[in-house]
């Protein structure tokens, strides 16, 4: 069911870059990259959240087992595919967590949706949860570091070293916003 509604999704975004590629000439996803959450993490999950390991409890308490990130150009383009993807009527909005607007206190960006999908089996059809990162080249950069540095670090970072990790997400911000004016005067 997961493998199933990442594959919709994933399509359903693939149309899109496609249909801007055609229309504008303009591809708003760089890339897209799926993962399905591994028995064993789901397992750890639950068991840090407190929740009972079942299939049903899965089906309660995860949004996250099919995840898809979706890697943008430029921060309008984020939006864009949100606003595209979230209009189209087999698709339901569970969650948004803008940390774009409004970033993490780590310096963390990106755009959170969980969705939800119709999945049709033979005999029914299921709603599936889908939790879709949307993010620049950029943001996805510092995303992508920043979890190997902490992974690296085992205990928390010093706050020094925090704090530089925040000023390089400022910094990547501003590179973001002038890629995106450069591109917007072409
Ligand atoms: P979880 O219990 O981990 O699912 O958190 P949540 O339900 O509060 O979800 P949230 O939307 O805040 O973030 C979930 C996912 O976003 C994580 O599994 C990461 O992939 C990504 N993420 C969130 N915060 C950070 C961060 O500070 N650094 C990095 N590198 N990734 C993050
Ligand atoms: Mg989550």
């Amino acid at each position: 069911l997961y493998n199933a509604a990442i594959r919709e999704v994933r399509a359903k975004l693939e149309t899109l870059d496609e249909e801007f590629h055609v229309r504008y000439n303009h591809n708003p996803i760089h890339h897209i990259e799926c993962r399905l959450k591994t028995p064993q993490s789901i397992f750890e999950k639950l068991k840090r959240k407190g929740h009972e390991i079942s299939v049903d409890s899965i089906r309660k308490n995860l949004t996250d087992v099919a995840g898809i990130r979706v890697i943008c150009n430029y921060i309008e383009d984020i939006y864009t595919i949100a606003e595209l993807l979230l209009r189209q009527d087999d698709i339901t909005l569970i969650r948004k967590r803008d940390y774009i607007a409004n970033p993490k206190e780590n310096g963390y960006r990106s755009l959170h949706l969980v969705i939800q999908i119709p999945i049709f089996l033979s005999d029914r059809k299921e709603l599936v949860p889908v939790e879709v990162q949307i993010r620049t080249i950029t943001m996805d950069c510092w995303a992508s570091l920043e979890h190997q540095l902490m992974y690296k670090s085992a205990k928390a970072l010093p706050d020094y070293l925090r704090a530089q990790l925040k000023e390089c997400a400022e910094a990547m911000n501003n590179i973001d916003l002038k890629m995106q004016s450069i591109f917007k005067q072409l």
